[in-house]
């Protein structure tokens, strides 16, 4: 299938046919957000399966029924998915959503509203590792071709939801004041208990050492690849294909030093720190 076929294009944006739709996307711009609400934002592959496993459980004081019995798709809809059409009206407040969006797209009850946002941004070489492979195992993407080719897309911002950097930054210059915290996906797995405690203070849960422990057990790499409602392994193998590789595929932070040659680190790194140079946040690696 062409590009064409597959992806929509929306705002500069390359979206996957599968799961947006021009109606998905009116749906979004005419949702409303309540105050209530907590929204995840991530550029893809940063870690928002491992936030749909979190929010639910950090906002339900620990109670596991919502992961043990609801696929995470529909426990943490995707703002811009197909999906949140279906399920919006089963999801019961404090509401958890996640969105790939830039800050620009976000509808207007959202600004109007005091919902929250937790922002967690990942090292872009191993984002795009981890994108490579996904392009490989799921049929409604693009092959990816080589790993120079993929990474050429990558830099240039020819990819699903648009330049890393671009998104970043963005996310960056709100008017969202503390409405929004920063987190790394690399400080999540550094530490899963210290971020669990910096998320549940963000939202105003008091959670007894206990429960984040149990919290952090539960969203371990290993224990989520176990849950089949957050594995993706009830996604049928026609759409994603985990033999090609798994949707929880390594979960550690560094993996592109298995993948980059030491030129195109150089490359990488200094296209991504032109585009940030008068960024003052720190990037989530060396
Ligand atoms: S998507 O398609 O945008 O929703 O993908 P996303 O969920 O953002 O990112 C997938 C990567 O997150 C990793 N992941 C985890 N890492 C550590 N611990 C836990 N619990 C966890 N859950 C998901 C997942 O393995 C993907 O990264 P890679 O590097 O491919 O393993």
């Amino acid at each position: 299938m062409s590009d064409e076929e597959m992806y929509l294009h929306y705002h500069g944006l390359l979206l996957p046919k599968e799961t947006h739709s021009l109606e998905s996307l009116k749906f979004v711009q005419e949702f409303t957000f309540e105050d209530e609400d907590v929204v995840t934002v991530t550029y893809p592959k940063s870690g928002t399966a491992w936030m749909q496993e979190i929010l639910p459980l950090l906002l339900n004081d620990g109670d596991l029924t919502p992961i043990q019995t609801i696929p995470n798709w529909d426990r943490a809809p995707w703002l811009e998915e197909k999906r949140l059409a279906v399920v919006v009206d089963q999801l019961k407040s404090p509401r958890a959503l996640v969105t790939h969006f830039p800050y620009r797209l976000m509808p207007h009850s959202f600004h109007a509203s005091k919902a929250k946002v937790i922002y967690v941004m990942r090292n872009p070489m191993d984002v795009m590792v981890s994108s490579y492979y996904f392009h490989q195992m799921a049929a409604f993407l693009q092959d990816p071709g080589t790993f120079e080719e993929f990474m050429d897309k990558f830099l240039e911002g020819r990819v699903l939801f648009g330049k890393w950097t671009d998104h970043v930054k963005g996310w960056r210059h709100t008017d969202l004041g503390d409405r929004i915290m920063y987190i790394t996906y690399e400080e999540m797995v550094q530490d899963l208990p210290a971020a669990l405690r910096r998320m549940s203070d963000f939202l105003g849960r008091k959670l007894s050492d206990e429960v984040i422990q149990k919290i952090a057990e539960h969203c371990s790499f290993k224990t989520m690849k176990t849950n089949n409602m957050s594995n993706f392994s009830l996604v049928p193998k026609i759409y994603m294909d985990s033999d090609k590789s798994p949707f929880l595929r390594k979960g550690v932070a560094g993996d592109w030093k298995n993948h980059f040659s030491s030129e195109q680190q150089a490359k990488f790194t200094s296209v991504i720190r032109k585009d940030l140079e008068k960024e003052s946040f720190s990037l989530p690696w060396s």
